[in-house]
């Protein structure tokens, strides 16, 4: 059995008010989700204070991009030791916000992944296709060749460790969430070539959805055999909507 997980992504959103305001509701809201991972991907900035905040209890805090360097003249970027050093146990790589808007490759994405594990953070790897791509009937291939070239830094041994988060682009902030079945499509072909990368632990690998999620859609998605969890932008900044999410169980509707 895969462990849920539930993965809010605040992009580019919230200060320290903000952040006692959403912890102060939200934390009360899950203190019996033991069942499922919780993790507040926050801008670096917000990074020590959630880390203070969510002491004790089972959240766990991500950042939202790194670097792969150690260290070093690379002014305004972030290193895996320095998440580290904030406690994070996750981080998203190769967001399509970061491979669209800063030209990230897949090279790029694998680098952060493989440095990330070298300081025991998880790695949430997102991968997903455009409306062009999807349109021209590539979606398969395209979320194919992301796998397999930004993981391709990752060792057998340590698979296991990282979540892929399969994000069309499509879906993106846009209200328009893929059908549970379409969903379930990508993520099975995902794990199908996951499995050819890393053999049985392939089967082990949570693979989150991602793409305009909400407390009402949840719960179908989440039925799906290969669907694992989500990765929420705008619903995660309401703490009423990410605590309904996280008990996507009790989200059934009909
Ligand atoms: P959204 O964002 O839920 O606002 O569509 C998801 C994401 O980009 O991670």
């Amino acid at each position: 059995m895969r462990r849920p997980i539930l993965t809010a992504n605040w992009k580019m959103n919230m200060n320290s008010a903000e952040l006692t305001a959403f912890t102060g509701r939200f934390i009360p809201l899950v203190a019996n989700a033991d069942e499922v991972d919780i993790v507040i991907a926050s801008p670096f900035t917000l990074l020590d204070r959630l880390a203070q905040q969510i002491a004790g209890t089972t959240i766990q805090s991500a950042g939202q991009n790194v670097n792969p360097e150690e260290s070093g003249a690379f002014t305004g970027e972030i290193a895996p030791g320095m998440l580290a050093d904030m406690g994070c146990a996750y981080a998203i790589v190769g967001h399509s916000e970061r491979r669209t808007l800063y030209g990230e490759t897949d090279e790029w994405v694998a680098r952060k992944a493989a440095a990330l594990l070298d300081h025991r953070i998880r790695p949430i790897v997102c991968v997903g296709e455009t409306l062009e791509q999807r349109d021209a009937g590539r979606a398969l291939e395209i979320i194919e060749t992301q796998i397999r070239e930004s993981l391709a830094r990752i060792p057998r041994d340590q698979a296991e460790q990282i979540v892929i988060a399969y994000e069309p682009v499509w879906a993106i902030g846009t209200g328009r969430t893929a059908t549970p079945e379409i969903a379930q499509q990508a993520h099975e072909q995902i794990r199908k070539r996951l499995s050819a990368q890393f053999g049985e632990a392939g089967n082990r690998i949570r693979i989150q959805y991602g793409g305009s999620v909400k407390p009402e859609t949840v719960y179908d998605l989440m039925s799906q055999p290969d669907i694992d969890g989500a990765l929420v932008g705008g619903a995660s900044l309401d703490p009423e909507a990410f605590a309904r999410i996280v008990h996507f169980q009790s989200q059934r509707t009909q």
